[in-house]
């Protein structure tokens, strides 16, 4: 893997982890940490070893504490629109062909809980604190903060979060829907490590697939994801994996699956 100088990336077994690396400036979401995530998810992306990837952030504090404040300075509207349309860090994590969990090891705000909606699962510390506060700084959410949040908690919770930007503990988030786990803060890396390696043992194709689906089932109607959930149902019984899965339970032993 290449080095960069606001993230740290590592692979353990069949997980890759990228870490936002700022922990002085409660790794705030630069633009340079866009460019260097953008560039080691696709590293992740090529490389078949990896089969499921983790967002944290370094230190005991923060996972990301948003969008960096300081970059807003002298930033108009058109070149504003442009970073924000350009390679982020949240597109690339929402098409991003294999699972991505977030591991929210403290504050997550503003375009820290914007990526970490754009991610596939939300393991939080109980120390987590949750907030989209751009509404304080007298802006809004321009990370997909009113589209996901809205579409993960529903109207009337993400609208309170955003027209209020207070930040509420990791046991709301948990029961907004927000995260999917909460562990004590000591226990977060194991139980997460446990999760995407249970995940990474899992037909890769096959996990695609069923994130396309998923992640379509907020962007059409019902009978358009009925459909493109049939057609991708079809696709996945060309794979070896699917011959292995099925020959694997009829043998009464554990699968194999090589991704192809
Ligand atoms: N952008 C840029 N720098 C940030 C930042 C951000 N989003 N969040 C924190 N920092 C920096 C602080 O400026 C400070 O830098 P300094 O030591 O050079 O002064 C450092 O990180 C530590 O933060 P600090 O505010 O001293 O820590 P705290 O424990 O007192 O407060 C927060 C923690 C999270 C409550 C506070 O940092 C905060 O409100 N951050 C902004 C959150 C936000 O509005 N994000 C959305 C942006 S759209």
């Amino acid at each position: 893997m290449s080095n960069y100088e606001t993230i740290t990336v590592e692979k353990r077994g069949r997980v890759g982890v990228l870490t936002i690396n700022r922990p002085d400036k409660l790794n705030a979401l630069g633009a340079k940490v866009h460019e260097e995530g953008v560039a080691a998810l696709e590293e992740f992306k090529k490389d078949d070893e990896v089969r499921v990837v983790v967002i944290t952030g370094s230190g005991e504090k923060s996972f990301i504490a948003g969008a960096d404040i300081s970059e807003f300075e002298g930033k108009t509207p058109v070149t504003q629109r442009a970073t924000f349309n350009e390679k982020t860090l949240f597109n690339s994590v929402d098409s991003f062909p294999k699972p991505v969990i977030a591991m929210i090891n403290g504050f997550c705000l503003g375009g820290g809980n914007e990526l970490a909606l754009a991610c596939d699962l939300r393991i939080a510390s109980e120390k987590a604190r949750f907030s989209q506060p751009e509404i304080n700084l007298g802006i809004m959410p321009g990370g997909g903060g009113t589209q996901r949040l809205t579409r993960l908690i529903g109207e009337g919770r993400a609208m309170e979060m955003i027209l209020l930007g207070d930040m509420i503990d990791a046991e709301t988030a948990h029961r907004f829907g927000l995260v999917n786990h909460v562990f004590p803060a000591d226990q977060l890396e194991a139980e997460t490590m446990k999760l995407a390696e249970k995940i990474a043992e899992k037909a890769p194709i096959a996990l695609q697939l069923c994130k396309e689906a998923v992640k379509f089932a907020s962007r059409s109607n019902l009978d358009e994801g009925l459909r493109r959930e049939v057609d991708l149902f079809a696709i996945v019984f060309s794979t070896e994996d699917k011959q292995e899965g099925v020959s694997a339970f009829l043998e009464k032993r554990k699968p194999e699956f090589k991704g192809r």
